[in-house]
């Protein structure tokens, strides 16, 4: 099956190996600033990861298991349809399952792009009071953005707009489940 969908890449952006070793500095990153002074739960609860479905769930899958500290994760699920008219709109599909009232939120995202869905998310988290929010995103493709977002934890910046998929992301729901991040054959897209 992944060769069927290798065969549709034109070039690997990220291998696995590359993404394995910058998860893993990740991880150690966001243990380390959170046992040194990031918290800010007064109840000194352990910080809440919350995976943006569907595309961050692989790279959440494989942080989570790079942080030996105490940490919780929920999920939520948006979908964007702006169009023209609406540009950035952002719809609520699945909300998170426990409140984040006086917690430390880490927002994790596969990719940040237009800023939009970030955006959208951390207005919404705001507006639940929790101690903190701070976003984590593997790839942060900084040359598209249009909402003010600044990224926290990035995994890699790409400065130009290739089409990428694998490690989650996807093109029309496939290429999620190829290992590494790479850009797709024109043909396919
Ligand atoms: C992707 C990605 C982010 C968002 C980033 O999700 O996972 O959530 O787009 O784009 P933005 O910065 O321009 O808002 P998508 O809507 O494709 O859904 P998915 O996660 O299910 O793939």
């Amino acid at each position: 099956m992944i060769g069927i969908l290798e065969e549709r890449i034109s070039e690997v952006l990220f291998s696995r190996e590359e993404i394995a070793r910058r998860v893993r500095e990740i991880g150690e990153q966001i243990s380390n600033d959170y046992r040194n002074g990031s918290a800010a739960d007064k109840r000194g609860r352990p910080p809440v990861l919350i995976c943006v479905l569907h595309g961050a769930l692989v790279f959440l899958a494989d942080l989570v298991r790079e942080i030996p500290t105490e940490i919780e994760y929920d999920f939520i699920c948006v979908s964007s349809y702006g169009n023209g008219t609406s540009p950035g709109a952002v719809r609520l599909i699945k909300d998170l399952e426990r409140p984040i009232e006086g917690r430390d939120v880490l927002i994790v995202e596969d990719i940040v792009d237009t800023g939009y869905t970030i955006d959208y998310l951390r207005r919404g988290f705001n507006a639940r009071n929790p101690a903190s929010i701070r976003i984590c995103s593997l790839i942060d493709k900084v040359p598209r953005r249009e909402a003010p977002v600044n990224v926290d934890y990035a995994g890699f910046t790409l400065e130009d707009d290739a089409f990428i998929v694998g490690y989650g992301m996807d093109y029309a729901e496939l290429y999620r489940n190829l290992p590494y991040i790479g850009v797709l054959k024109p043909e396919f897209v």
